[in-house]
């Protein structure tokens, strides 16, 4: 296949001489609707906490939260995703906290749905928040991550959040089948709008150090890994075979995780399924960014905005990233 006149009469530097030609054969652009912004949120008022990892993120009580979804709407962010530090006392072996239905996440989505009902909320389906052991699942005498008993602690939870008012359920977990349980309870429940984002292809990741400082659950992992139930970073065929899973079990969205070093798997999925197709931009890919940037080493604002515009040319449909804020507010200016 030629695409191009061989040199002289081609010459692709042409369209690259002046920024209006550039801008007008540009192929992907970023956009704020584009955007899922990630926010961790504690107990209490008019706490803030900074996170030595993620320089610029903070742990916010509800009170403080508020404002930052106000500017989520103002910048045309579509969807914040709640992350919740839970108090350590709350914290057991099965993580019941989960689906208490006056837990910290049900009523943090309670307010923010009635102050800002146009903003998107997106909780995540989870167990490590609330386990004194900080693994997303319950675990046998020998330390296995057990997955039927956990499928069904992590439907109690989506319900619960579903009742609190969430708009998108998503479950990060990685347990097998529990898509479609989730599925199933919210269809009994009446609750047909709730929409599932699936990380469906969620890879055993060392990228994810710094959230997990963030949500206190990496003291409690100590040495342990996720190895037996996130994906291996050596394979990419798997991510087809589970994203096949979750869209036949109901997923509505599906996501990539982490981002930036998986690119091709979310290339993969786009091309082979066409559905909704999201990444995550993990906490160490942050974390990484800010302290290049920090040292002087990377232009902050450039590095940012082109790691975001690699993610849509890669074929996603959106991004979720700490970074959510400040991109938008860049691109509201132009
Ligand atoms: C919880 C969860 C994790 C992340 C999102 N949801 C951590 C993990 O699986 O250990 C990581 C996000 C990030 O690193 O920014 N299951």
């Amino acid at each position: 296949m030629t695409f191009h006149a061989p040199f002289p009469a081609g010459r692709p530097r042409r369209l690259r001489r002046d920024s209006f030609t550039r801008n007008l054969v540009r192929e992907h652009a970023l956009h704020s609707h584009d955007l899922i912004y990630p926010v961790f949120v504690q107990e209490g008022e008019r706490r803030r906490d900074a996170i030595a990892s993620m320089p610029g993120v903070e742990r916010l009580s509800l009170d403080l939260l508020l404002p930052v979804a106000e500017q989520c709407v103002a910048l045309g962010i579509p969807v914040m995703a709640l992350f919740p530090v839970i108090d350590a006392r709350l914290k057991t072996p099965n993580g019941d906290e989960a689906f208490n239905p006056d837990g910290l996440i049900p009523r943090v989505v309670a307010s923010l749905k009635s102050h800002f009902p146009e903003l998107g909320i997106m909780t995540d389906v989870a167990l490590d928040p609330y386990t004194s052991h900080g693994q997303d699942g319950l675990l046998d005498d020998t330390g296995y991550i057990l997955n039927d008993p956990t499928v069904e602690v992590l439907v109690q939870q989506a319900l619960t959040q579903s009742h609190a008012g969430v708009d998108i359920v998503a479950p990060s977990d990685m347990m097998d089948g529990r898509i479609g349980a989730i599925r199933d309870a919210l269809e009994e429940a009446g609750d047909i709008h709730t929409r599932i984002m699936a990380y469906s292809a969620k890879y055993a990741s060392a990228f994810y150090g710094p959230f997990r400082d963030a949500v206190g659950s990496s003291a409690n992992l100590g040495k342990s890994n996720k190895k037996v139930y996130q994906m291996d970073p050596g394979n990419s065929d798997e991510a087809l075979r589970e994203v096949a899973i979750d869209i036949a079990e109901g997923a509505d969205m599906v996501m990539v995780k982490p981002g930036m070093p998986y690119l091709d798997i979310v290339r993969r999925v786009k091309d082979e399924f066409h559905v909704p197709t999201f990444a995550y931009q993990v906490s160490g890919e942050y974390a990484m960014l800010k302290a290049a940037a920090q040292n002087g080493w990377l232009d902050h604002d450039a590095v940012m905005l082109e790691s975001l515009l690699a993610f849509k040319r890669a074929g996603a449909d959106g991004v979720l990233t700490y970074f959510a804020l400040d991109a938008a507010r860049l691109l509201r200016q132009g």
